[in-house]
């Protein structure tokens, strides 16, 4: 008999196809209540060319409208503030300012204990090399203001790679510090008035492309071991490598960034929470040349040694554009485990792969305990993968028999137009991926073949179109 449950099902389904059929795909397509109760009621044009107004007008009307705010103090304002013309900076984009930053911080190092301070960046174009920010310390860009960041690679400290890494991510040995760098820091605010930092990433990505780097680029803004930080209301862009990379953090707070990596630009990705935890990330527009999210944790022995999960991850209300790669993903670097994580209201186009769980033998440890939950794909052409052959090891010592675990994984909600394959499910065979759940999941599949790929993986559904592979088995209605 049609339970209640069935009967929810059955009209989430109409509604999922519905949406796949609308020609206003973008504002009728998001999935679960929302989309029942706000269907059809748009008729604006989309505009993407001001990314935050596009985002609302997709989120705009969401009625959950949880919020990161209790994990970091975000309405804390500085009892002093210095500008950074105070230590000679010039704002005409040609002069480097690295040194008027070093000295502001070490001028606002005596506020630490006063209730921090705010360093003031006014309209202007400031190009700087690499800075490293201080505790208690709010770097706030006023309208109009750009901190650009350096084209000579001198500019870029030579920094160790990280322990769980073993060594720089592309290259082995150390690697460039980032433009913006925090470690061992506390209480970090980064934020502004629509305004913009900009990586000039160019030169960085010819590099890599022509293989004439010798170590491994830097991120944009890059904390390290470091807790209470607020990322918000500014644009990141031009990234030479991921753009925002906090790594062994606690309690991070990105919100309301715009982040414009050139699709074609190599492993831009857009904000990785790396062996970290309570890092909430929401309200995001993140269009780049990789990953738009992508959850880490360390990488093969160096990774496991280390020791550290990312954990206790809200993620929420993101509209994800990339060519290469994927609308959110885990790993492929996990040996640090990552679990309890929750994905909800995301908008993932153009990508290669929609959600994607990717790991290999060697890396060991786990990922489990992850829901995603509504999710709109469009033109997507692997909408769900989980895959444990993704290879890429530090050096040869990687452990032969380190299989990692991955359960307990729920997808629910999801629904796409014009997706070319809807799942590629490749588990280990000596570790088959287990408790995998599709639910509620409705997808155009433009192709008639391998729909979905599925080996070494166990687990159910519960609705989905088009009908899984044998792998899973199918749930009843319960009562
Ligand atoms: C923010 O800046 C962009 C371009 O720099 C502009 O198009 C947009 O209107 C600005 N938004 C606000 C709210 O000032
Ligand atoms: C490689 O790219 C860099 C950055 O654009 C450029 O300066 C350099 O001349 C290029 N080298 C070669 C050999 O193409
Ligand atoms: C890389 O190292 C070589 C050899 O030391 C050096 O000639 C070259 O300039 C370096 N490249 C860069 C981009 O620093
Ligand atoms: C950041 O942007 C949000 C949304 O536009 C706004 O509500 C909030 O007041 C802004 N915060 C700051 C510090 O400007
Ligand atoms: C995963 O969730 C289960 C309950 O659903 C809990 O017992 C377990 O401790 C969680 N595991 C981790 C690693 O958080
Ligand atoms: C469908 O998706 C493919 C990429 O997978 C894209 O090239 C094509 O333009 C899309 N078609 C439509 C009608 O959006
Ligand atoms: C390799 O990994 C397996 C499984 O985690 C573990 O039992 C074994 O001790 C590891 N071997 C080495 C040399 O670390
Ligand atoms: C499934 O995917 C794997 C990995 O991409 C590929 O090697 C294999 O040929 C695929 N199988 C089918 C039936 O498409």
């Amino acid at each position: 008999m049609a339970s209640r449950q069935g009967y929810q099902s059955l009209r989430l389904l109409l509604l999922l196809l519905s949406c796949v059929s609308s020609e206003k795909f973008w504002h009728t397509c998001l999935v679960g209540h929302s989309l029942a109760d706000d269907s059809l009621e748009s008729d604006r044009v989309v505009d993407i060319s001001n990314p935050m107004d596009f985002h609302k007008s997709i989120f705009g009307h969401v009625k959950s409208k949880e919020s990161c705010a209790h994990t970091v103090n975000d309405w804390e304002t500085r009892p002093h503030s210095v500008s950074i013309t105070d230590f000679g900076a010039v704002g005409d984009g040609k002069t480097l300012n690295t040194h008027a930053f070093e000295n502001a911080m070490f001028y606002l190092r005596s506020y630490a204990d006063k209730g921090g301070a705010q360093l003031y960046i006014p309209a202007g174009r400031w190009l700087t090399g690499s800075i490293t920010l201080i505790s208690h310390l709010t770097l706030f860009l006023e309208k109009g203001a750009t901190i650009l960041g350096s084209e000579d690679l001198n500019d870029y400290p030579i920094i160790p790679g990280l322990p769980s890494y073993g060594r720089g991510r592309e290259l082995p040995g150390p690697r460039y510090s980032g433009l913006i760098n925090g470690n061992g820091l506390e209480d970090i605010i980064i934020t502004g008035d629509n305004a913009t930092i900009d990586g000039q990433g160019a030169v960085w990505w010819n590099g890599f492309r022509n293989k004439t780097l010798n170590y491994t680029r830097p991120h944009l803004v890059e904390l390290i071991e470091s807790q209470d930080i607020l990322i918000s209301n500014l644009t990141f862009q031009n990234s030479p490598f991921w753009t925002i990379h906090p790594v062994y953090c606690k309690n991070v707070v990105v919100k309301h960034m715009t982040i414009l990596n050139p699709l074609h630009a190599p492993n831009t990705d857009g904000i990785d929470p790396d062996s970290s935890q309570h890092v909430c990330i929401e309200d995001c527009y993140i269009s780049v040349g990789d990953d738009a999210i992508s959850i880490k944790s360390g990488w093969d022995q160096y990774g496991t040694s280390f020791g550290m999960p990312s954990q206790h991850i809200r993620i929420r209300r993101i509209v994800a554009f990339s060519r290469s790669s994927a609308g959110i993903s885990f790993g492929s670097e996990m040996s640090g485990g990552i679990s309890n994580v929750k994905v909800d209201d995301m908008v993932v186009s153009g990508a290669r792969w929609g959600v994607r769980f990717k790991t290999a033998v060697g890396r060991g440890a786990y990922i489990r305990n992850v829901t995603v939950n509504n999710i709109v794909m469009h033109s997507v052409r692997t909408a769900i993968a989980f895959m444990g052959n993704y290879g890429e090891h530090p050096d040869d010592n990687w452990n032969r028999t380190a299989y990692p675990v991955i359960e307990n994984i729920l997808v629910q909600n999801i629904v796409g137009e014009n997706i070319t394959q809807a799942g590629l499910l490749l588990g280990l065979p000596e570790a088959p991926f287990h408790d995998i759940r599709l639910a509620n999941i409705a997808l155009e599949v433009r192709s008639t073949k391998h729909i979905w790929n599925c080996s070494s993986v166990a687990g159910s559904y519960f609705f989905v179109l088009p009908q899984p592979c044998l792998e899973l088995t199918r749930e009843n209605f319960t009562v």
